[in-house]
């Protein structure tokens, strides 16, 4: 089974609509390095609120059919990962993602919202991707780049 790794969300409702794509693709569990404390804020009225809201609304309850696993340390998980470590990078340099064959083991990463992926995670990786802009516009929202990238890697399985 595929996995993907959440690397340093930095917004809700980002985060909510990966995990509920995750779930729609049929991931079991989805890891999260959450460093930006987003599953873990503090327990005042409205963060309350806002995770119900994520559990709720967000994620279309899909959060109830999906394990989330915490990565306290990103670095050692990966380093312990036994398929192969796939980075997104807005890297033209990077392997289109189309023309990538994924394996079924493989861990896909999404970076952060404003700094993508860090620096120390990078020589951990297999490989990495990279979505082809043909607009003027590089750089996709994360959480439009799961989707796509989930799809294809899929689609990549079957053939
Ligand atoms: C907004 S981007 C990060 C931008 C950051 N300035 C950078 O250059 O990495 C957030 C995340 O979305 C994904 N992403 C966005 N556009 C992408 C693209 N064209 N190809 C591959 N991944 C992309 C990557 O996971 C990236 O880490």
């Amino acid at each position: 089974m595929l996995n993907a790794l959440l690397y340093a969300p930095e917004y809700r409702p980002n985060m909510s609509s990966m995990i509920r794509s995750a779930e729609f693709y049929g991931l079991k569990t989805i890891y999260i390095y959450d460093r930006n404390n987003l599953l873990s804020p503090p327990n005042n009225k409205t963060t309350r609120a806002d995770m119900e809201h994520l559990a709720r609304v967000w994620t279309a309850g899909a959060i109830n059919h999906i394990d989330i696993e915490i990565v306290e340390d990103p670095i050692a998980f990966l380093s312990e990962y036994q398929g192969r470590k796939i980075a997104t990078l807005v890297n033209e340099s990077s392997n289109q993602l189309n023309d990538f064959q994924f394996q079924p083991h493989d861990i896909i990463l999404f970076g952060s919202e404003k700094d993508g992926l860090e620096d120390r995670a990078i020589p951990l990786m297999d490989a990495s991707v990279y979505v082809p802009a043909i607009g003027h516009t590089p750089c996709l929202n994360v959480a439009v780049t799961f989707g796509i990238v989930m799809h294809q890697a899929f689609s990549s399985l079957k053939a």
